[in-house]
């Protein structure tokens, strides 16, 4: 099993309008991953992009229900109908590519306190791709025990997944080549990345800053990764780019590979 999160930041421009959509490359990631499917089992994880950030920000979803549930109420209500927008343009572009995509909406089957997942129902994952289909979950709003309401991000969802079912091999795709020994997108790549290498990155890149992130942007990112690395191999790659999802499948392809 192979699970492949699609970053936002690689199906739309998060500094762009809200809702903007690269179709384009969906559809070429479709395509890669129809060159490797019915031989191997797939589980694609969604973020948010300029769908979901933009409007769990407006209603500051992350701070939980507070003291203005009512709006906060609708707030959430909105951000998850602008994730299953994202997600129903690209289940529909791998139904168009012969692939059997079926989208789980994550927030009806995880449970979150303050932001860490406490439950999550794999079971109809499980079934889904005994019976040979591609699960399409997204980061979403959750129902959260301590606040209410929280989000729940594509990388911490496929921790769990991780643990969970133990995949051969998780996917990153994002815009960037890999993993960079600078600010993202700076700095020399690192094209093998052992786990203390990657404490020390995460020093020295003060993973605090989340730019136009809810959810943490590349660190939250690196410290996913640093726990999915005990069970499944780990790889960073550029999915703007034909190609690089496929070598990464295959393992052999520029990006970062965290090595345990
Ligand atoms: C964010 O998910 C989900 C919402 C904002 C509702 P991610 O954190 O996985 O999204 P990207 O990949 O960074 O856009």
């Amino acid at each position: 099993m192979i699970i492949v999160k699609l970053g936002g930041s690689v199906f739309s421009d998060k500094t762009g309008k809200p809702e903007n959509f690269d179709e384009e490359t969906v559809r070429r990631i479709a395509k890669e991953i129809a060159e490797f499917y019915p031989g191997k089992d797939f589980i694609i994880v969604h973020g948010g992009g300029s769908f979901g950030h933009p409007e769990a920000k407006r209603y500051r979803i992350r701070e939980g229900l507070g003291n203005c549930p009512e709006i906060k109420r609708i707030g959430f209500s909105e951000t998850h109908r602008a994730m299953l927008r994202a997600n129903d343009m690209i289940v529909k572009i791998f139904l168009d590519e012969g692939l059997p995509a079926f989208s789980v909406s994550t927030s009806s089957i995880f449970l979150t306190r303050n932001g860490d997942v406490v439950h999550g129902d794999v079971e109809v994952i499980k079934k889904l791709i005994g019976n040979r289909f591609i699960p399409i979950l997204f980061g979403d709003v959750s129902v959260d025990l301590a606040k209410g309401i929280d989000i729940l991000s594509g990388d911490q969802i496929i921790t769990y997944l991780a643990k969970m079912l133990k995949p051969k091999k998780v996917i990153f795709l994002m815009d960037v080549d890999g993993i960079y020994d600078g600010r993202p997108g700076q700095g020399n790549l690192m094209q093998n990345l052992s786990k203390d290498e990657l404490d020390s990155l995460l020093t020295r890149l003060h993973c605090t800053a989340a730019g136009t992130d809810v959810t943490g942007g590349i660190c939250n990112k690196l410290h996913e990764a640093a726990k999915i690395a005990e069970h499944s191999e780990v790889w960073f790659v550029n999915g703007k780019v034909p190609g690089r999802l496929g070598g990464a499948i295959m393992g052999d392809s520029l990006g970062t590979r965290i090595v345990g």
